[in-house]
């Protein structure tokens, strides 16, 4: 799985904006973004829709990630979503389908409609989203199989899943993929921030997904309509974070000492 991908959501929900959501995917997806992140749920389809015209007429395309609502998640339920957002993405197959958070079906007939689905080819694995460690380990023990991924809200902000939600996830080599990066922008006002990332030489957005980027076993997903954020959020990759920069963003933004229940958006 890539380790940085575009995120979709708030697209898709409103005529007036979708042309520069449109012209910001299919920019990020010309710099050379290998992922996108969507949903059913993100403008109930309409970022899905997005998605499947920024893919038009392109030859290689990124790694699509896609999520099922809760309430759609029984064995035929699934299934058929799954079916609604490839025809919404003009797409045979997404690459990793995941349950956007638990609740509404038993895991267990959500977990049998993905098998299903993955050996149709019509998604390539499946993973979760939303899941604390209870909920991961009931995951574990209703699919031993399940090493994909699990989507949630980390960022120097909320640090709460290093405690023992990541610990748990590398020891069983299930990536974290982690969203709103940027604490829906919220992060990147921290005059601390934008201090440490004068000092490490780029942009406070670029500093906060550097740090998600060297942490083992993290990827993310940050969004931007804009073309010029999307370039900058690019540049993330470059961005090589000394031993004292890491040290000093641990003073700023302390890691967790006790278990926080996992927080969702
Ligand atoms: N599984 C889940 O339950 C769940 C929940 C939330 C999010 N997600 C996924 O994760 C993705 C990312 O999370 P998010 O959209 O919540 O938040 P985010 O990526 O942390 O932040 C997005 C916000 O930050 C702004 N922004 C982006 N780059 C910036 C930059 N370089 N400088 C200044 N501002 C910048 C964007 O504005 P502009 O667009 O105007 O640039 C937007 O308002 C979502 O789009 C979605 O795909 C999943």
């Amino acid at each position: 799985m890539p380790v940085l991908g575009l995120g979709t959501w708030r697209m898709g929900e409103s005529a007036r904006r979708s042309a520069g959501e449109l012209d910001a995917l299919k920019y990020g997806l010309d710099l050379g973004y290998p992922m996108i992140d969507t949903a059913e749920m993100y403008g109930e389809g309409g970022a899905e829709e997005i998605v499947g015209d920024a893919l038009a007429g392109r030859g290689a395309r990124p790694f699509i990630v896609s999520k099922v609502y809760p309430h759609n998640a029984s064995r035929a339920g699934t299934i058929a979503a799954c079916e609604r957002s490839l025809k919404r993405m003009r797409l045979e197959r997404i690459d990793l389908y995941l349950l956007h958070w638990r609740g509404g079906a038993r895991l267990e007939e959500t977990f049998e409609a993905f098998h299903r689905l993955k050996d149709a080819g019509k998604i390539g694995d499946f993973g979760v989203s939303n899941f604390d460690l209870d909920d991961m380990e009931d995951a574990a023990e209703v699919d031993k199989g399940l090493n994909a991924t699990n989507q949630v809200l980390y960022c120097l902000s909320r640090r709460g899943p290093e405690f023992d939600l990541l610990p748990w996830m590398r020891m069983r080599a299930i990536p974290l993929m982690a969203y709103s990066p940027l604490d829906q922008g919220g992060l990147l006002r921290k005059a601390a921030l934008k201090n440490l990332a004068d000092e490490a030489g780029c942009t406070p957005a670029q500093l906060a997904l550097a740090w998600l980027l060297a942490q083992p076993g993290v990827v993310t997903i940050p969004k931007s309509a804009s073309r010029e954020r999307l370039k900058e959020n690019f540049a993330a990759l470059e961005v090589k974070l000394t031993p004292q920069i890491l040290a000093e963003l641990d003073r700023a933004f302390p890691p967790p000492r006790t278990k926080q229940p996992l927080e969702m958006l």
